[in-house]
């Protein structure tokens, strides 16, 4: 098990079914094939646990061959840390390439919910009692290791929020709408999620102002002359994603962000998917706010974070109204707490924002620039698997991407795609992925999508090409 930053009963460990009792190949076997790949991780001192690495050999066809040279990750010790991972669905190992949609969550991250539940919980900030103490010094330390994370000068820059979804909602209601007049412009691109285009229309037309997308070329990567070309004095804000939900594009974060500033426009950079792939310094970028949400980075869901710089977040509207927000309420007025506290009204997500905490500290401590690498390899690898299929159109080939693989198979809908990966235990997404714009752009209502995470191999990706071949056989 990689290090863990508390240290916790590991009763859930230990009354782990073994591989056997799955019916699955004994330690020593799959020790031999994954020191095959990872010799620096050989068995000699602790043997791997099962993985999907024995998939394809199972299957009766050679493993994938890892590239010489390869990013070495010990996959195998981390996969142990992910319970689900060693799941059966409906009689077959699981595959997890949904990671677009969710991660999975390591076992640092269970327990550590279980040991506040058991030993911390509380609300926060305002009982008089050891449990009060408890919880709020967790939760606030919670903030640090996320302002810590997202190189903030400050936790103060840190409000947690319930996902990026409503991160981008508070920005447009708190921040941008008191900016907009009559005719005035917000700058998007085609690669947004609907979380970041809705919440824009809406305040869009309450305002009267207008909503103007940066178009994309054939790979799917924003034109960024194009982009520029969309400001006017007239353009109040911008948003765009470091990585497209649907295509897995990673756009020019810094020219972006520079554009924007040139014309004097605050900027909001939408992280979701980004934040466990890439290594990230919202400051060094000068990014003006920035989200993301812990579900995308093996943290439990309702919880995210919304990164603000300090002025802005004071200039910014309150969101919502009530406890906790507040530094003095009468009836004639009510004074409001400084940021972050300001836009964290009523009960958090405490346990969860705790969760995140242990999240970002197991990345951190693998390390995001390996993690980069190791999927770097392992999406090229599997991007090649998919190319040598006849009839797949891989839809967004942009040169930099991370994690996602979006395709459509002819002559088979996407649907039923999803159902036969399902079938032999893949888990893909398979329909608009939330992205309409992006999909239509490239003629399509849907996509099946493969997304990866680190503890993804290199056997999976041969293990999806292998049972996508079956369909078009
Ligand atoms: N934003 C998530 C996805 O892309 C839900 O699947």
């Amino acid at each position: 098990m990689l290090k863990s930053v508390i240290t916790m009963p590991t009763t859930i460990r230990d009354s782990f079914l073994s591989p056997k009792d799955y019916g699955l190949p004994e330690e020593a076997d799959i020790a031999r094939f994954a020191a095959a790949y990872f010799p620096e991780f050989s068995p000699k001192e602790e043997p791997p646990a099962y993985s999907p690495i024995l998939l394809p050999s199972t299957l009766g066809y050679e493993s994938a061959k890892i590239p010489a040279g390869s990013v070495k990750l010990p996959v195998q010790e981390i996969r142990r840390d992910f319970p689900i991972l060693s799941e059966k669905v409906d009689g077959k190992q699981l595959v997890w390439f949904d990671n677009a949609a969710t991660t999975q969550k390591p076992r640092q991250v269970i327990e550590r919910l279980k040991y506040f539940y058991e030993h911390e919980n509380s609300n926060v900030h305002r009982g008089a009692h050891t449990l009060a103490a408890r919880a709020t010094d967790a939760f606030e330390l919670a903030r640090e290791k996320t302002a810590r994370f997202l190189g903030a000068k400050s936790k103060d820059n840190i409000v947690f929020v319930r996902g990026t979804t409503e991160g981008i909602n508070l920005v447009a209601h708190s921040f941008v709408k008191p900016l907009l007049n009559r005719g005035d412009e917000i700058v998007l691109t085609y690669l947004e999620h609907h979380a970041n285009i809705v919440p824009w229309q809406i305040i869009a037309e309450e305002a009267g102002a207008v909503v103007k997308a940066a178009p994309v070329d054939d790979s799917g990567q924003i034109i960024l002359s194009e982009y520029d070309r969309l400001f006017t004095p007239r353009t109040k804000f911008a948003a765009f994603t470091h990585v497209s939900n649907a295509l897995g594009t990673i756009t020019p974060l810094e020219e972006l962000i520079a554009i924007a500033h040139g014309y004097g426009v605050k900027v909001l950079v939408d992280g979701a998917q980004s934040v466990s792939h890439i290594p990230l310094n919202a400051t060094a970028l000068d990014a003006d706010f920035f989200v993301f949400s812990g579900h995308k980075i093996f943290a439990p869901t309702g919880i995210g974070a919304l990164y603000g710089k300090s002025e802005l977040l004071e200039a910014a509207k309150v969101y919502q109204g009530g406890g906790n927000m507040i530094a003095d309420v009468t009836f004639e007025r009510t004074i409001y707490q400084k940021a972050p506290a300001k836009f964290e009204a009523g009960t958090g997500n405490i346990a969860d924002a705790v969760g995140l905490a242990a999240a970002l500290d197991y990345v951190s401590n693998i390390g995001i620039e390996r993690i980069a690498a190791y999927e770097q390899e392992l999406l090229q690898y599997a991007a090649e698997q998919l190319r040598s299929i006849n009839g797949l159109r891989l839809i967004g080939t942009a040169a930099n991407k991370a994690s996602i693989l979006s395709f459509v198979l002819a002559g088979h809908d996407n649907a039923e795609v999803g159902k036969h990966l399902s079938q032999a235990g893949i888990a893909v997404r398979a329909g608009h992925h939330c992205a309409q714009p992006i999909l239509r752009r490239f003629g399509l209502e849907g996509a099946v999508r493969a997304s990866i995470a680190f503890y993804n191999t290199f056997d999976e990706a041969a293990y999806l090409k292998r049972v996508l071949l079956e369909l078009t056989r």
